[in-house]
């Protein structure tokens, strides 16, 4: 059996291959979401990756051991070979996930992509209140194409996850949200709060809830969980501001989960490029495998070795692996230091006093996110 089979020593760390990847075909989109996980600096059609070497980036991330692909963007279903991308992901025994804003498909395109062997779409909604769907996302009549989408995936017999990015301006639909998520047949609903990097840091204070907002929706949340327990799957965790430990980011960096951007950039997470403290690899230079092993991005934050006090002789550092180090960066300046979000880190204080201050003023304007307005 290969080390690609069987994980590999890497310092103090033992490295397993990675389960899952996130490519991210295009940068385009017909939405201008305000907390769009995509970088500030935006590629353009003439940068992106072509179909031959989409297909090999498949093939070797086969080799390497990823199961899922999870197929972004930007909004994927604007590059016109994606059926050919499922197609040929499924050749090589991968199971595509086709992530979509859900407003640029047709019914026959969505049963080619399902003939090609898609069997799950995860759709997002800006809000489940026409009006300010439009709003958020910037765009018209958002909603009722999303629903014609999903209405058309039930008749294909795909399975839906409702993506539910939560913030300021939506957190009290959270009930809503869950009804339309029954409504539409969804398997999976997932409560993702803003995580504020990029274009969400940008515009924090348009997003950002405030404790109470927030302690009313996770009730709302423990109530669906019971109400809905067989009928709808809810993934939700408590936002960074508002929790006492953080989340296990990324599961961990460089442990289970690699991205490749729209021009071929591979990152230990879709946000990585915001610690410009690291230097990555592009799948044109360089093996996909070699990138995962040896790459210095993927190592600089793998394992426990790397880590400062209080991480380093916590008894959770396994369990949490220090939260984020997107979010450490962002509000400390220092990637490798334990996430604020942690009650435990000296600048947690600081982390929510300014998340009291922000969402106790008026919302600011959205900063919408589009292609050109920082360069790339
Ligand atoms: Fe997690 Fe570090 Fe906080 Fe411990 S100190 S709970 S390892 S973030
Ligand atoms: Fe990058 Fe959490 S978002 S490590």
């Amino acid at each position: 059996m290969s080390d690609t089979q069987n994980g590999k020593s890497n310092g103090s760390a033992h490295v397993a291959p990675p389960s899952g990847m996130l490519a991210e075909l295009t940068h385009r989109c017909p939405l201008q979401c305000p907390y769009c996980s995509n970088p500030l600096e935006l590629h353009k059609a003439a940068d992106e990756l072509d179909t031959k070497t989409w297909f090999s980036v498949f093939d070797q991330a086969a080799e390497l051991g990823v199961l899922q692909v999870h197929l972004s963007g930007g909004e994927p279903t604007l590059r016109d070979d994606l059926e050919d991308m499922v197609a040929h992901l499924t050749k090589r025994g991968i199971y595509a996930n086709l992530i979509t804003a859900g407003v640029t498909l047709d019914r026959d395109r969505l049963a080619r992509l399902s003939e090609a062997g898609l069997a799950h779409i995860q759709l997002s909604f800006q809000s489940v209140n026409a009006e300010r769907a439009d709003r958020i996302g910037n765009a018209k009549n958002a909603l009722a194409k999303k629903l014609e989408t999903a209405a058309w995936a039930r008749e294909l017999g795909l399975a839906i996850t409702l993506n539910a990015p939560i913030h300021r301006q939506n957190i009290d639909e959270i009930g809503a949200y869950f009804d339309k998520a029954v409504e539409i047949g969804a398997e999976r609903i997932e409560v993702a709060h803003v995580q504020y990097y990029g274009w969400a840091l940008k515009n924090r204070a348009a997003l950002i809830p405030s404790a109470e907002q927030t302690a009313r929706a996770q009730e709302v949340v423990d109530d669906a969980r019971l109400r809905l327990k067989g009928i709808l799957n809810i993934d939700c965790v408590v936002p960074d501001y508002y929790a006492k430990y953080p989340k296990p980011c990324m599961c961990g960096w460089g442990n289970e989960f690699l991205a490749v951007t729209p021009t071929g950039v591979v990152l230990p997470c879709h946000a990585a490029q915001t610690i410009p403290t690291l230097e990555f690899d592009n799948v044109i230079d360089r093996p996909l495998a070699e990138i995962w092993w040896q790459g210095s991005a993927f190592q600089a934050f793998r394992g426990t070795e790397w880590m400062q006090e209080p991480c380093r002789s916590c008894e959770r550092k396994e369990v949490d692996f220090g939260g984020c180090r997107c979010q450490a960066y962002a509000l400390t300046g220092d990637a490798a230091a334990t996430d604020p979000a942690c009650t435990l880190s000296p600048h947690h204080g600081a982390m929510r006093d300014l998340a009291d201050g922000e969402s106790a003023d008026q919302p600011t304007d959205f900063i919408y996110r589009r292609i050109g307005l920082y360069s790339a």
